[in-house]
């Protein structure tokens, strides 16, 4: 293996700071499984990571990069073979491992997911953890009885990675889909993916939250926290399901017991980074399956590994929108996908 190009995250001044290096293959991760990484992807973590916004990385230097696809170059493990098409996300990769910002990564074989027949590497890519999190909020809310008769569903952060997948995904299965989000000049974008009606952060009075507000909601994904999910806490219908994912706007959470009490509101949370298998696997088969996002390409936008730092600053400001897919080596030297 020729050395290779890299996005690594070192502390600097007590911070993370990504920058472009160049590896060679004893510097990688222990692992089973090489992989030759064909994409990558931004999430709201890996923005947080490169640029020391948040506390994300585990372990100095780290390549960043919590989801990867691509092709096995070489397997210790008999479950993966040389040119296997395969993604991996979560664990500990890109904040306590090598990620997938970089032309090869090693993975320990459990963390590592058979492309689903049918999906692209760049499918998984604009998928990601984003994506795989949304599939796994679905899959408990609906464990939780959620069912589109029920009633409407309300996602936050509606524009970001998880709600733009959510909304594909939740009105592909037959639920009504309000949006709330804070880029008002993307109404459009969200009536494309299928919300039926978007609400403006501002329209809310989150200053003023009663114990138990208007019941309107059967399901709720959120990803902002802070006083949006109190809001939401308090307009559940009876029965209603929260899936609390993010913080993007806040980690505390002032509510009353009220909702859970009175009105039998659950609140689930979602933790996408520790799903073992066999349920990895069974939401990656669902995502090419029942799960299947529809409007990808209006989600996902690409963009060259060369101009991966350019893209973080929009996430962590909140101006970025849907999915960023990071083309690292590409499909070269790969087999073909199932
Ligand atoms: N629990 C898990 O396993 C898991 C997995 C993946 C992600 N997450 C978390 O889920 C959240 C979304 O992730 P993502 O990758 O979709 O991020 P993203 O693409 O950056 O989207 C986040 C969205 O949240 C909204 N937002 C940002 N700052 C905000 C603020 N200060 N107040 C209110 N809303 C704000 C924005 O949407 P609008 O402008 O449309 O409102 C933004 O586009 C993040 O907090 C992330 O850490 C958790």
């Amino acid at each position: 293996m020729q050395p290779f190009k890299a996005y690594r995250i070192d502390e600097v001044d007590g911070k993370g700071r990504g920058a472009f290096i160049v590896m060679d293959e004893a510097q990688l991760d222990p692992g089973e499984v090489t992989i030759r990484v064909a994409y990558s992807s931004v999430n709201y973590k890996d923005a947080l990571a490169a640029t020391g916004a948040g506390r994300i990385v585990r372990r100095y230097p780290c390549v960043g990069g919590v989801d990867l696809s691509g092709y096995v170059e070489k397997s210790a493990d008999p479950r993966f073979s040389p040119g296997d098409a395969v993604l991996a996300t979560s664990f500990d990769i890109g904040v306590a491992h090598h990620g997938g910002y970089a032309e090869y990564a090693r993975l320990p074989a459990g963390w590592v997911v058979p492309l689903p027949k049918g999906m692209s590497p760049l499918e998984a890519m604009a998928i990601g953890t984003a994506g795989f999190t949304a599939a796994l909020a679905i899959a408990r809310m609906e464990l939780n009885g959620l069912r589109p008769d029920a009633g409407p569903v309300i996602v936050t952060g509606a524009t970001g990675g998880v709600g733009s997948l959510s909304i594909d995904m939740l009105t592909k299965l037959g639920y009504q889909v309000t949006a709330i989000t804070g880029k008002e000049s993307e109404t459009d974008y969200l009536k494309r993916l299928g919300a039926t009606e978007i609400l403006p952060r501002s329209s809310l009075d989150l200053a003023n939250i009663r114990p138990l507000g208007k019941a309107i909601w059967a399901g709720a994904v959120d990803n902002v926290g802070g006083q949006l999910l109190a809001w939401l806490a308090s307009t559940m219908k009876n029965g209603g399901t929260i899936a609390s994912i993010g913080l993007a706007g806040g980690a505390s959470l002032n509510t009353t017991v009220m909702p859970f009490i009175l009105r039998g509101v659950s609140l689930l949370g979602i933790d996408s980074v520790n799903v073992g298998e066999p349920l990895r696997s069974q939401l990656w088969q669902r995502l090419a399956g029942d799960l299947r996002p529809s409007r990808l390409s209006e989600i996902t936008r690409r963009v060259a590994f060369a101009d991966l730092p350019g893209v973080f600053d929009d996430l962590v400001q909140a101006r970025s929108r849907g999915r960023i897919v990071v083309e690292i080596a590409g499909e070269r030297n790969g087999a073909s996908s199932n």
